[in-house]
Formats: C-alpha cells, structure tokens, sequence
C-alpha cells in the first residue's frame, strides 16, 4: 500500500441520517454537523415527532437559529410516519419543499418511535403516494418482536418486511438506514437503483465486542446494535465498493453523558464531531482513499437528485487526539456534556 497523501481534497460531504434534538442539545450539536456536512437529513424522531408541515417549518427555524452567522449549512427535514398521517400532508410538504423524506420507524424499535408504524399494511395509502410522487422512504429496519434475538432484527425484517414492501411498491424510492450487517448489504447491492443504504462511522469501525470491553461500555450501544466482525467487514467492503447505492450517513444520534451511562442506558452514538475524520480513517485502512468523495459527496445527492456541493473541504494528515468529554455551553449558557465517538484515540486525518 503506498504513503497516505499529505492531504485530501473533497467536494464538501452531506449527512443523510442525523439527529440533531431540540432545545438545549440541539444549540450544542447543529454547529457540529454544520461545520463538516453542507446539507444533512435530519431525522424526526422528536418529542412530539414531526408529522406536519407547520412543524417541520418550525423546526428548520429551531435549527438555522442554531447555528453561527454565515453558515451555509443546510438542514432537509423529514416527515415521521404513524400509523395515520394523511398522505396529503407529506404530498403537500414534498412539494413546498419543507419535506425532502418519510422516515419510517417500526412502533417501539428505538429512541422516541412509540408513534411509529405498528403495521406496514396501514400505510398502503402512503407508500402509493411516495411511490407516485418520488418522496424517498428512509427505513429503520429492525424488526420489534422481543422473540427474535436482537443482533438478528435486521436481518429478519428484510425478509418479513423489506423484500415484500419493494414487490407491492416497484416505484418507491428507499432507503435502508444505517445497515449494521453482511445480509443488509448484499441485499441492497443486488436490488435496483431505487433502494440505497446509508453506513455509519461506527459500524465500519466497531463491532459488538465494543460493548463490553473490559466492562460494559454504553458508548458504544446504538440501534442497530453494532453486529459480529464479518458483518463489519462486509460494510466496509460495500462502503468502498464504488456502488452508489452505499453512501454517508453518520446517524449521530447524542445522548447527554448521563443518560447513557444510566442503568438504563439510551441507544446513541454522538460521532458528528470527528465523523468525516473516521470516515477516512476507514477507507484509508481498506487502501480506498480515493472512494472516499463519491460515498461521502456524490452518491447521496444522486439518490436525491440533488446536485454535489461546489464548496470543497481539505483533510490533513496530521493525528489529532479526540477529547473524552464534549463540553457545549447553549444559549442560554446550560451545558451539555456528551462523549464524542473515539474519545480518546488519535486520528491520523484532521478537517482543516
Ligand atoms: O442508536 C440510535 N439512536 N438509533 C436510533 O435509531 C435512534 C437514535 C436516537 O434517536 O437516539
Ligand atoms: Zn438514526
């Protein structure tokens, strides 16, 4: 393998799954996101979720107001599917341009998804006008039935419930958020340019021994769980694949340092800070650098039928040690104390 480059030129990348929170944590985080990502979707799964136009709008006016003066940074909000959302809502905010996305939560399968969907045959109604339309579905696919073993729910649910979805609805345009495992990808690389897959920087880089290393480490617990090493192995190999149905999607997803580590801990990686830096950590590893700008840049906005960003960013080599703690101070000087993904270790890439 030869030298790392000194440094790396890319167009600058988009985040298509985040979670950027309201109140005190959203002052804390949106400038995190803001300062590596130009566009990002952000997911809804607030409380109260967004499930109308009037509060996506004024939720994006939360987020702007969130971030530094001159920020070009751009939030593409989603629409959080219950079981009775009125299709007419998502077709009006699709075509006002307030809603870019449906996120799909099965009821209960994590943080803040008891309004979700409790049965996918409810949203026939839905699924006809996306399809018509072209509004993509984002998925969190996990099964919720407590029989199935937890490391197995993903891999259940493309059987019950994926695969069927995509053969009642050829036209919908989907995505298969955060894929933790070998079934998921394989899946999603043998389907049709209408199904893609985000991949997070965690899962290239952990695996569920994470968990419990030398104790037990919520830091590391999201959902999807984080699965065996080949399932690992396996996203890297389809991050770095070239195929533009892979593309970022970091699923920052923070917690307050208190609340993870509580005897019942929230699920949640918080790795927006460092996210495009473990990102080329991970394609360097798999000697694929030069991958890096269509999955980070180019792959996501063509789903979207969107255009790349013009802007672009400058990755230098030079090691950089990721802090245990995250102090952030919100307006209203409230702090917020979270624990960044990689706490601790050196990164050999820095955003300059
Ligand atoms: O780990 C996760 N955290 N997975 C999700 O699906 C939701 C997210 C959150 O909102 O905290
Ligand atoms: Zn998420």
């Amino acid at each position: 393998m030869s030298a790392p480059p000194a440094q790396l030129s890319l167009r600058r990348p988009d985040d298509w799954h985040v979670h950027l929170r309201d109140g005190a944590l959203l002052q804390a985080v949106a400038p995190v996101t803001a300062a590596q990502f130009g566009r990002a979707i952000v997911m809804p799964n607030l409380s109260p979720p967004i499930t109308t136009v009037a509060a996506a709008q004024a939720y994006r006016q939360r987020i702007l107001a969130a971030l530094p003066d001159g920020s070009g940074f751009t939030p593409l909000l989603t629409a959080y599917l219950t079981d009775t959302i009125d299709p007419a809502e998502l077709e009006g905010g699709f075509a006002e341009g307030v809603f870019t996305a449906c996120k799909l939560y099965p009821a209960n399968a994590t943080t803040n998804s008891a309004a979700g969907v409790s049965d996918l045959a409810k949203l026939t109604a839905v699924f006809e006008t996306l399809e018509r339309i072209g509004m993509p579905l984002l998925i969190h696919g996990e099964v919720t039935d407590t029989e199935i073993d937890i490391f197995d729910r993903e891999a259940v649910f493309i059987e019950r419930h994926l695969q069927p979805l995509l053969l009642r609805h050829p036209g919908l345009k989907v995505v298969f958020e955060h894929i933790t495992t070998a079934e998921a990808a394989a899946f999603v690389a043998g389907s049709g340019p209408n199904l893609a897959a985000t991949i997070t920087p965690h899962h290239l880089h952990i695996n569920r021994n994470a968990l419990f290393r030398g104790g037990l480490r919520p830091d590391f617990y999201c959902l999807p769980v984080a699965k065996r090493e080949h399932h690992r192995l396996a996203l890297r190999a389809a991050a770095i694949s070239g195929d533009p149905s892979f593309f970022l999607g970091t699923d920052s997803a923070p917690h307050p340092r208190h609340a993870k580590e509580a005897a019942c801990g929230c699920a949640g990686i918080f790795n927006a800070p460092y996210a495009i830096e473990s990102y080329a950590l991970a394609f360097e590893q798999e000697g694929a650098l030069d991958r890096l700008e269509a999955f980070a840049s180019e792959f996501g906005p063509r789903f979207y039928g969107l255009s790349p960003n013009e802007e672009r960013i400058t990755l230098v080599r030079e090691a950089q040690l990721v802090p245990a703690r995250l102090h952030r101070n919100d307006a209203a000087g409230e702090a917020v104390e979270l624990v960044p993904f990689h706490a601790g270790e050196l990164l050999p890439w820095r955003l300059a």
